[in-house]
Parts: C-alpha cells; structure tokens; sequence
C-alpha cells in the first residue's frame, strides 16, 4: 500500500466579532508570537505532508511574508482565500484540492487556528484513526450537565452526560468523502452548519468516529481565553524544561 498523503487545513479567516479585539483573534500575540503561529507550528512539527492555510482575502500577502515566510513554515504549500461563514472558507481549500486532481490529498485535517495548542498526540491520534475509520473528531467529555431546551429556554431533556462531548478540531476525513458531502451542503444551502462533522452527517450515512481530546486544546473565543491560553503556554513550556 502505498503512503498516504495527508493535508491539513488550517482555518485563519474569521473575523473573531466575540473577541472585540482591533485585530482578528488569530493574530493576536501569546508570549511574543500570533496565535496563528502556534497552530501552524503542530502541523509543521507533525507527519502531515503538506498545510493548506485559509485567511481573509486582503490577509493573504501578509500572511506568507509576515508568518509563512518569517517563521520557516515550509509545509505550507497554498494560502487560499475564506469565505464568509467557517464552512465556505472549508469548501475553498476543499475546491484546491480537487483542482490539483486525483493523487494529491487522500485524508483532509481541518483545524481551527483559534486552537493554539492542539498536541502531538493528538495530531498522531487523528492520523492513526482516520485511515481506520475514515471521518474522526476529537473531542472531550463534558465537564458541564448539557440540556436541551426549546425556543423560550424550557429545558426538554437532559442527555447522560457522559454520552455529551464537546468537539474540538482537528476533525479528519477521507478527501473524496468531505468532498461531496461539503459538495451536497453547498448545493442545498443547508443552514446552521458549525463544523465539519455536521456536513457529513448531513450528507451521508458515515459513522463518525469520536476520539479523547484535551481540555486544553480550547477554541481562543473571548477575552479570558487568552488568559488561559497564555497560562497553558506557560505550564507546557516548564515541563519541556524539566525535561531536558
Ligand atoms: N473561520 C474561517 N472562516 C470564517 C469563519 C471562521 O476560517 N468565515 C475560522 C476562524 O478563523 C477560527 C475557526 O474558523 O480559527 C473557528 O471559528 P470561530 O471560533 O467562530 O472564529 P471567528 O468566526 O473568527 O469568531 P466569531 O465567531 O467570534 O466571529
Ligand atoms: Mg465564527
């Protein structure tokens, strides 16, 4: 058999309106550098071969001279331009990828940029798991109880919470798979899509595998999440240096 050829999409062109900060979240500096940096960083340093980086369109320049470039990150081979809403920018590094044809990309990891600190293990995680099972998220436990509720807030039900996770990124899939199901979403103008995963559920049948995420792979979303990131960032760089 021979290697498979991994691609991971690294999504970077969002607007980050629930951050209220001058410039998009993904830029923002953690000890020096853009959170962006730090994203592109786990899958330079992972076995993918290659790094499809999607940003805003008038970012694009900057983006290969200021980060790409600056930071040596040389797996990353296309920096395409996003849509409006998260599932638009997906489907257009998606379309590059068919574009180059047939041999170029047999399993996609979409990622979030907005999540700094996904780790080597999960990188390895997802990899080893989406050749087995062809659609894989990551995910965590619910720390919260989770409850349904209707239109005026009434709860309706309360799943077993251990049955709830929460869903983080990266969410792989075999290419040809997310393909047509992002082909069929796009087509239907299906609202109310949120990630990857719910595409493929809309569209086929595919069991969806679930692996364990971190609780500190968070999504930056607000302002205290940088607090927490920063705070992350500083107990994993101390334990890189107890190491050595
Ligand atoms: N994203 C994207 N294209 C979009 C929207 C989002 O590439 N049109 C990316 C964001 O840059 C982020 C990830 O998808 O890395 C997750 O989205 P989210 O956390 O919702 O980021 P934003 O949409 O930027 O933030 P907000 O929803 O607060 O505006
Ligand atoms: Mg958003």
């Amino acid at each position: 058999m021979s290697k498979k050829h991994f691609v991971a999409i690294v999504l970077a062109a969002g607007k980050g309106s629930r951050m209220q900060s001058d410039v998009p979240k993904q830029y923002m500096s953690i000890q020096g550098k853009p959170i962006l940096y730090y994203s592109l960083k786990a899958f330079q340093e992972s076995e993918v071969e290659e790094i499809i980086l999607v940003v805003g369109a008038s970012e694009k320049e900057s983006c290969q001279k200021n980060i790409v470039e600056h930071y040596g990150f040389t797996k990353v081979t296309a920096i395409v331009s996003g849509g409006e809403q998260r599932y638009q920018s997906v489907y257009n590094a998606l379309q590059l990828l068919r574009q180059r044809g047939k041999k170029s990309c047999d399993y996609v990891m979409i990622h979030d940029a907005a999540r700094p600190l996904v780790s080597k293990r999960i990188l390895r995680d997802v990899m080893n798991q989406v050749v087995m099972k062809d659609a894989v998220v990551v995910g965590v436990v619910s720390k919260d109880t989770i409850k349904i509720v209707d239109q005026e807030n009434r709860v309706v039900t309360t799943p077993i919470r251990s049955n709830t996770y929460s869903i983080q990124t990266p969410q792989a899939f075999a290419f040809q798979l997310v393909m047509d199901a992002y082909d069929t979403v796009i087509e239907q103008n299906v609202a109310g899509i949120t990630d990857d995963a719910m595409v493929v559920e809309y569209a086929t049948s595919q069991k969806i595998q679930v692996i364990e995420g971190d609780y500190a792979n968070i999504k930056v979303t607000t302002a205290e999440d940088i607090t927490v990131i920063e705070m992350l960032l500083n107990k994993i760089n101390n334990e890189k240096e107890r190491e050595v």
